[in-house]
């Protein structure tokens, strides 16, 4: 096979790893870089052709692969058009910032036979290696801890998208919950999440995360985050078997430097992206693991009040909906009430607005004064909205309904969302197509 003409998309911290790695293979080759910082492709070797932007390198169609290394916000689009134009891709974790594009590109990877590979650097991690559980010793794992503590500010280059999260897809359950739940998926296979706790900073990003999860034969994972640890980095996992013997691998251990466990690391990926792309393989994962990132947001979305209607009820799928208008304006007097009822049947193509509140009410007849406006929504899943749902936009959640106020019913209810802090809907970056979820206070049957 002749060597893959390689480019690589974003050239930041993480790229130099690639970088080096790429210069010791004898079938890959780099032949194009693309950075929209022009300084960034300055000291690139001669020969490599230099690009701004990613559409003119992927058309130049000198492409056999691609790595993309820019900001979460940005991988599905770059990889998107990548696979279009039948380039194979390897891309940074996360795959997407939401699991609906994760799903799209792997279909289309599908589609297109083209390799989709997502780079997971810990799976490769020597200190992790040596402590797999050998074929016999698997079923006697009792339980897991991942731990991924850092202080964000450390890592954060020139530009800080790390700490917008609308670019890193929320904070450390986005940004590093994919490689912890990755690390799970290769010790217990599959797993779901049970349980799942999450601080955000005053900026809504998520600085801290508990997470509980479980294997289909019982075993049981903790992966705690944090992203305001004081004491430098601490990256490890941890199995315990039933017969009480304890395995831990620090993953830092042995590699002194700052990010200096890198390396080998991602000499590792290369070689899985390498067989990925002669397997013409869709995906390594990077779905599954955005998929407990969004179950992770969901079971920690604020509990808030639930009325015992909720209670007592039994489970029921997710009701979806696309935003058709925002709305940007906030009321201190707006002198809602809330219907004596908590839950509204929705059909496909009825129009509600949304309307977020920070007041702590939730009974029948009750005024409802602060609130700020998110928009018109179009329901393109019927279903049950029950007060307590969470509500997520693009995956992420955003508050729990608090109940309904019927002013303007029979055109539309005003859906009345819990929230800590009052927002509307630029604030959270609604626009006409957003996908905004009601998902069950307990775990959903959506297939
Ligand atoms: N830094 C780490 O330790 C680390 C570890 C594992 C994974 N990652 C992942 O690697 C990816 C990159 O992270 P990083 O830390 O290297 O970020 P970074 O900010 O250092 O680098 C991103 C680069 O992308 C460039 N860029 C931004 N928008 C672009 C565009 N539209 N077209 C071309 N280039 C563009 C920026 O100029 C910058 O050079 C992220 O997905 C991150 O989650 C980072």
């Amino acid at each position: 096979m002749s060597r893959l003409r390689v480019g690589v998309v974003g050239l930041g911290v993480i790229s130099r790893f690639y970088l080096a790695a790429l210069q010791n293979r004898a079938d890959m080759r780099l032949v194009a870089a693309c950075d929209l910082r022009e300084e960034a492709l300055v000291g690139l070797d001669p020969d490599v052709r230099r690009y701004l932007g990613h559409e003119e390198m992927f058309a130049a169609g000198e492409l056999d692969a691609v790595i993309v290394n820019v900001p979460n916000d940005l991988h599905a689009a770059v990889c998107r058009a990548a696979l279009e134009a039948g380039i194979a891709v390897c891309v940074e974790k996360p795959l997407a910032t939401v699991p609906k594009d994760a799903h799209e590109l792997q279909r289309l990877a599908e589609k297109t036979g083209v390799a989709l590979f997502t780079a997971f650097h810990r799976r490769y991690n020597s200190n992790v290696l040596a402590i797999l559980p050998t074929a016999a010793d698997r079923d006697a794992v009792e339980s897991v801890t991942v731990r991924y503590l850092e202080r964000i500010e450390e890592h954060v280059g020139g530009d800080r998208w790390y700490l917008d999260p609308a670019r890193c897809g929320g904070g450390c359950v986005a940004d590093n919950g994919p490689n912890a739940f990755d690390l799970l998926r290769l010790l217990l296979g599959e797993v779901r999440v049970t349980a799942s706790s999450i601080v955000y900073d005053d900026l809504g990003i998520d600085r801290k995360a508990d997470i509980t999860l479980s294997s289909p034969s019982g075993t049981t994972a903790t992966v705690e985050l944090d992203w305001s640890y004081p004491h430098g980095e601490a990256k490890d996992v941890t199995i315990r078997y039933s017969d009480g013997r304890e395995r831990h691998a620090d993953m830092l251990a042995g590699y002194p430097e700052f990010k200096s466990s890198l390396s080998h690391e991602y000499a590792a990926v290369l070689d899985d992206f390498a067989a990925a792309v002669r397997a013409g393989r869709a995906d390594s994962g990077g779905v599954a693991a955005l998929d407990l990132v969004a179950a992770a947001y969901d079971l920690a979305a604020e509990p808030g009040r639930v009325p015992a209607v909720v209670e007592e009820s039994g489970l029921k799928r997710t009701v979806r909906s696309e935003v058709v208008k925002v709305l940007k304006h906030r009321r201190e007097d707006r002198g809602m009430v809330l219907e004596p009822f908590a839950s509204r049947c929705v059909r496909q193509g009825e129009i509600h607005e949304l309307v977020t509140t920070d007041q702590r009410t939730a009974g029948a007849g009750d005024l409802v004064d602060r609130v700020g406006f998110l928009g018109f929504t179009e329901i393109t899943r019927a279903g049950v909205l029950d007060a307590g749902d969470t509500v997520l936009v693009d995956g992420r959640p955003i508050g729990r309904i608090l109940g309904f106020d019927a002013c303007h019913f029979p055109n539309h209810y005003n859906v009345l969302i819990a929230v800590d802090r009052l927002v509307t809907g630029p604030e959270i970056g609604l626009a006409p197509g957003t996908d905004v979820a009601f998902s069950p206070a307990r775990k959903e049957t959506e297939p």
